[in-house]
């Protein structure tokens, strides 16, 4: 199946988790597997394009011929965008990116309390940095995919992500169907553009991955020529 070409355009993918630390020990996170962003990082190389993945913890193989930078929190990984931004022309955004951090990490294992009478222990968390959003806003910006994943409404949460953040695109997906879902190897989406919506059946992360691609280039081509 035909692929609309991406040769020698700079693709930027963030993918995976992030891990926000409490102590020197501990961290929250989220289930992403990264599945989904390295499939889209295979698919680009295959469409010519010159792609930088950053991504977060994942036990993941590196696929051939991508650049690969490896950073654990969001803060991480929006210092790490944004020193690789210059000069990209696609950003997808598949990170399944941390809201919350918690306001400070101890320096040392907290410990439990024996004594205390009270059974409860306190976090404080503050907002993370909105990586996308960051991007889209830029003056030089390049075209900026997102990625939605809810557990309802997934149409209409998607569409106003799709404006909040000023993307060129959204990629909605439902992951309260585990089959489709954070870990799975399939996927089923709906890509949402400011006048189209288009939807992917259930297949193979791989397959949705390369049908993402030809949406993906054939709306870049149209944007970067107006
Ligand atoms: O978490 P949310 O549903 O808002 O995520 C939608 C999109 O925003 C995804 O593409 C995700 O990668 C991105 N995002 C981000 N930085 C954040 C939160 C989300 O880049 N702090």
């Amino acid at each position: 199946f035909k692929q609309e070409t991406l040769t020698g355009r700079r693709v930027i993918i963030t993918a995976g988790p992030t891990r926000e630390a409490i102590d020197p020990v501990r961290y929250i996170s989220n289930h992403s597997s990264g599945k989904m962003g390295y499939a889209l990082a295979e698919a680009a190389v295959e469409a010519g394009a010159d792609v930088t993945l950053i991504s977060g913890p994942v036990n993941r193989e590196t696929p051939d011929r991508v650049t690969r930078i490896d950073v654990t929190s969001a803060r991480d990984m929006h210092r790490a965008v944004h020193e690789s931004i210059e000069g990209c022309d696609i950003f997808i955004s598949t990170a399944a990116v941390a809201d919350y951090r918690p306001d400070t990490e101890a320096n040392n294992k907290i410990k439990k309390d024996p004594d205390a009478a009270d059974e409860t222990l306190q976090l404080t968390l503050v907002r993370n940095p909105d990586i996308v959003a960051s991007v889209a806003a830029l003056e030089q910006k390049p075209f900026v995919v997102g990625f939605a994943a809810e557990t309802c409404d997934v149409i209409s949460y998607a569409t106003d992500k799709l404006h909040r953040k000023k993307l060129d695109l959204i990629v909605a997906n439902d992951v309260s169907d585990s089959s489709i879902g954070f870990n799975s190897d399939d996927n089923a989406v709906t890509v949402i553009g400011p006048d189209f919506e288009d939807t992917l059946p259930q297949t193979s992360k791989r397959q949705v991955a390369r049908q993402l691609l030809d949406i993906l280039a054939q709306r870049y081509h149209d944007w970067s020529e107006n």
